[in-house]
């Protein structure tokens, strides 16, 4: 009902032989599965488990998962922590003056929040974990879930410093036990995950840790194959059931690392999804990534080595003119990392042995044949120097290698661990993006890329106005008026009709919902056209809808809002913003249903709590007013709404006293 702090909201939670099948190269879209020789690329094939790869492969197996990728992800059991219970103290997030606790129940983990108010203990929240994210190298992140609807909890361990603490971005806006785990989320941190067709967090295929199949493609042929006696001599020829990325050129190569390790801002292309990415894939094919341009020195982010990693000289020049790869010739990650095995167990000499290959007098890999350091002799550790390591930018209390090789001594890259942002995050950054895996973008990705920056990232306007500029140039180029009749938009191209998407969500991150509206009035569309439901986008019918919603035309936010149900039937936050619609045209049996509805998959969302006391304050029915908003309140002490219908309820029905208590509340909230 209070449109502006939804708006902020949604803002905040919302990148040698096998040459010749290659040279097609990276602008072809989509159609990686029919020239790689890989026949599991191909859709029919399915991914197996990794207990299936185990049964051959049992070596592998047990060493990959000591692995931090092995153990990316658990269930919440006492068992698979890493963190410590025992003396725990309760974290206390003073801008919100809320303390959050670990708790452990027998095997079971718990985080409460809580907060003090004098002698009294004030709100109490307790919510059970269900899985651990994070292997504990760095930290362990937890989840809980509400119905089905996966989220994050407000409390991280950080290994490294053995603290307690809020997790990454809490610091500047805390979320509570409100974010969202999604599949962009879920597909870098564990196996191939399913989600729920027309949800955002519910996953009906949640496997536990990262497995075989993300680096080697789907199984099931190979391990068909396997079974029915058809083995080929690996050591002369490849097997093409499988991927094995040391076949693949090296761009291919690394392209699996960066699937995961290049974490930014990414653009789907239209029509990809996340979990469309498979090894022996081109990654633009399915995504580009794109990252601030910056002046001077710069941090890093945690997900960010196979960015780092390809700024280095040693990369660019030892890569060059190379397609397959050759451990001989080429630099890719692993000529230092055989992903099957942890890093822990890894040897120094092991790094430092590579760099040598390279750099030595009888070397004819490089024309730097020593180190000009004094300290830095044959038997030194490079790492220290020419790899340090270092603060990152995103994550508070957690170091990682920097892996751009460079000479030391460069400006610092230490920076104050602070999140994504103009002033601080990135160094000094220029307010242009570029992209790190895709040397081709067109106008269209770069708007959107833009315009998901800002919103995502940087509410920094320079970003908003190149998006505005390429979506111009976008315009021209498809011939669109700027004024367009509803058939138009019938037999309007893909392209067109991305053009449109694109241009609605420019005017939704400006917040100017005046203009988003006077942009579908000039192009005369509606929600019911054909051409229009051809949209599969949720985003685009949701920001049209709520611009009607935020300048209280409800009727004519109505059928957007029905349209996003239809194409998003398992968000709540959807679903509930509908009901508010409902509640604003006085359909309050509607209302309801839907709230109840909503209610009964995922019992704590506190919108629909909130909307219900709304709904039956629309029929006077007090009690069950007071109800949920009390019940609201038990989830958000701080629901402003809340209060506020409360202190109309009671000064309605002559409890002055309860009515001065809430006002109370409300003077004392934290801001
Ligand atoms: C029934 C036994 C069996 C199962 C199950 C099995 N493999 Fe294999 N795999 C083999 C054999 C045997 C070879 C070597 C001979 C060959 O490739 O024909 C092999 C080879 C490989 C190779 C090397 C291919 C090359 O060209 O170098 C990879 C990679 C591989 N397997 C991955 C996997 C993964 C991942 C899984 C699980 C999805 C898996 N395997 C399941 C038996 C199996
Ligand atoms: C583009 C892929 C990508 C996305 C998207 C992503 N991460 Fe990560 N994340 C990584 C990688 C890779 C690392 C490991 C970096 C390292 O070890 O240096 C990491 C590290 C972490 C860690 C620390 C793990 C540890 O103990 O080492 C946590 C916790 C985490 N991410 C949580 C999340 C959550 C929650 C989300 C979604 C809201 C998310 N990540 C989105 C790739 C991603
Ligand atoms: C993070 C990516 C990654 C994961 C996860 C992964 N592998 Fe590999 N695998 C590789 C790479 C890279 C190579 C090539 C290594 C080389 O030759 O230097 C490889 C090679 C192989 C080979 C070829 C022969 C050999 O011994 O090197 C087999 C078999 C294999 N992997 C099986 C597995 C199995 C089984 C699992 C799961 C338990 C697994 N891999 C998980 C990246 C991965
Ligand atoms: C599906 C996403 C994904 C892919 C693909 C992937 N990684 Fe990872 N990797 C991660 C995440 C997430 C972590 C952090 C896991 C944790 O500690 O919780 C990680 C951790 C690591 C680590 C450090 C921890 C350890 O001991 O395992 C190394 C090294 C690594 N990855 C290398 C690679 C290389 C090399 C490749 C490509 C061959 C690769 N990864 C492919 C997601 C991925
Ligand atoms: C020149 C050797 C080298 C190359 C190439 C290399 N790494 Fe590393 N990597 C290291 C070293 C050294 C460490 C630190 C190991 C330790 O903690 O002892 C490391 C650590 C990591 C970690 C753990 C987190 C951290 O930063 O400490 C991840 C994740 C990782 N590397 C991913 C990658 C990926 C992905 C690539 C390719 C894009 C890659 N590495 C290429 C040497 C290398
Ligand atoms: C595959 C070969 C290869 C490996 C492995 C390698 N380098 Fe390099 N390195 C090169 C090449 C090639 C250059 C560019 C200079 C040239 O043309 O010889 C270079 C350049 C450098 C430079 C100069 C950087 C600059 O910005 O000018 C440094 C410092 C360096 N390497 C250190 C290392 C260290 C330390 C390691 C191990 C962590 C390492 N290299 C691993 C091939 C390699
Ligand atoms: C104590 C820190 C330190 C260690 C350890 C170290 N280096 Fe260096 N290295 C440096 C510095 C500082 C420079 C830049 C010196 C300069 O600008 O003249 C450098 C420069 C280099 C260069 C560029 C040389 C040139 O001609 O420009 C290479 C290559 C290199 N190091 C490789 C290595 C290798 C390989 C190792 C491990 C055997 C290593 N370094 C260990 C500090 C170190």
């Amino acid at each position: 009902m209070h449109i502006g702090s939804k708006w902020l909201v949604f803002l905040l939670l919302g990148f040698t032989t096998l040459s010749l099948w290659y040279c097609s190269s990276s602008t072809t879209i989509g159609s990686t599965a029919n020239i790689s020789p890989f026949r599991n690329l191909h859709d029919t094939v399915d991914y197996v488990g990794i207990q299936t790869c185990k049964g051959c492969h049992s070596d592998i197996y047990h060493s990959f998962i000591e692995t931090g990728m092995g153990q990316s992800f658990h269930e919440a059991k006492i068992q698979y922590s890493k963190a410590d219970f025992q003396s725990a103290k309760p974290v206390f997030d003073k801008k919100n003056n809320l303390y959050y606790y670990p708790m452990l129940r027998g095997e079971d983990l718990y985080i409460q929040e809580f907060r003090i108010v004098g002698r009294d203990t004030t709100h109490n929240r307790i919510e059970k974990i269900t899985h651990i994210i994070g292997s504990g190298h760095h930290t362990n992140s937890h989840f809980w879930t509400d119905g089905k609807h996966l989220y994050q909890a407000p409390l991280t361990y950080y290994t490294q410093k053995k603290v307690w603490d809020l997790p990454p971005g809490y610091e500047s806006y805390n979320a509570r036990f409100s974010r969202k785990i999604d599949i962009e989320c879920m597909s870098c941190h564990t196996g191939m995950p399913k989600m729920r067709d027309g949800s955002v967090n519910i996953f009906d295929h949640l496997p536990l840790g990262i497995d075989c199949e993300r680096c080697h493609g789907p199984g099931e042929l190979h391990v068909n194959e396997k079974r029915s006696g058809i083995i080929i001599d690996t050591s002369k020829q490849a097997d093409y059931s499988i991927v094995n990325p040391k076949r693949l050129p090296f761009k291919l190569q690394v392209d699996i690392c960066q699937r995961c390790h290049l974490q930014g801002n990414n653009v789907l292309n239209p029509g990809k999804k996340f979990t469309d990415f498979k090894p022996g894939m081109h990654l633009d094919s399915v995504f580009t990534v794109f990252m601030p341009k910056t002046n001077g020195p710069q941090g890093f982010v945690m997900a960010g080595h196979a960015e780092r990693f390809q700024q280095s000289a040693c990369f660019i020049k030892s890569n060059k003119n190379q397609e397959s790869y050759n451990p001989n010739l080429n630099f890719t990650c692993i000529n230092c990392h055989n992903p099957h095995v942890s890093v822990r167990k890894t040897n120094t000499a092991k790094f430092n042995q590579t760099c040598i290959g390279c750099h030595s007098t009888n070397s004819t890999r490089s024309q730097l044949f020593t180190c000009t350091d004094t300290k830095g002799k044959v038997g030194s550790n490079c790492i220290v120097c020419h790899m340090p390591a270092s603060d990152t930018r995103d994550i508070p209390h957690v170091t990682v290698h920097d892996h751009k090789i460079q000479r030391p001594g460069k400006p610092s890259i230490k920076q104050p661990v602070i999140a994504y942002n103009s002033k601080n995050g990135f160094g000094e950054t220029t307010g242009e993006l570029w992209a790190v895996n895709n040397k081709s973008t067109n106008l269209s990705m770069e708007a959107m890329a833009y315009f998901s920056y800002f919103e995502r990232f940087d509410p920094n306007k320079a970003y908003v106005s190149k998006g505005n500029d390429r979506l111009q140039q976008w315009k021209s180029k498809e011939s669109i008026p700027d004024k367009t009749e509803p058939a138009f938009w019938e037999s309007a191209s893909p392209n067109k009709l991305l053009w449109l998407e694109t241009a609605v969500h420019g005017k939704f991150v400006e917040q100017n919902a005046g203009e988003l509206i006077g942009l579908v009035t000039a192009l005369g569309i509606t929600p019911e056209q054909t051409g229009i439901s051809k949209i599969n986008d949720p985003w685009f019918f949701y920001r049209i809808a709520n611009a009607y919603q935020r300048l209280e035309q409800w009727h004519k936010a109505l059928p957007w809002f029905i349209k996003l149900m239809e194409l998003r039937p398992y968000d709540s936050d959807f679903s509930s913003e509908t009901a508010d619609i409902y509640i604003r045209l006085n359909q309050l049996d509607k209302a309801i249903a839907l709230l109840n509805q909503i209610l009964s998959r995922q019992p704590k969302h506190e919108n629909s709590r909130l909307n219900l006391a709304f709904a039956y304050a629309g029929k006077s029915d007090w009690p069950l007013v007071q109800l949920w908003c009390n019940r609201t309140l038990e989830l958000n002490p701080d629901n402003i709404e809340a209060h506020n219908l409360l202190i109309k309820l009671y000064e309605a029905t002559g409890n002055q006293a309860s009515a001065v208590k809430h006002k109370l509340i409300l003077a004392n909230l934290p801001r």
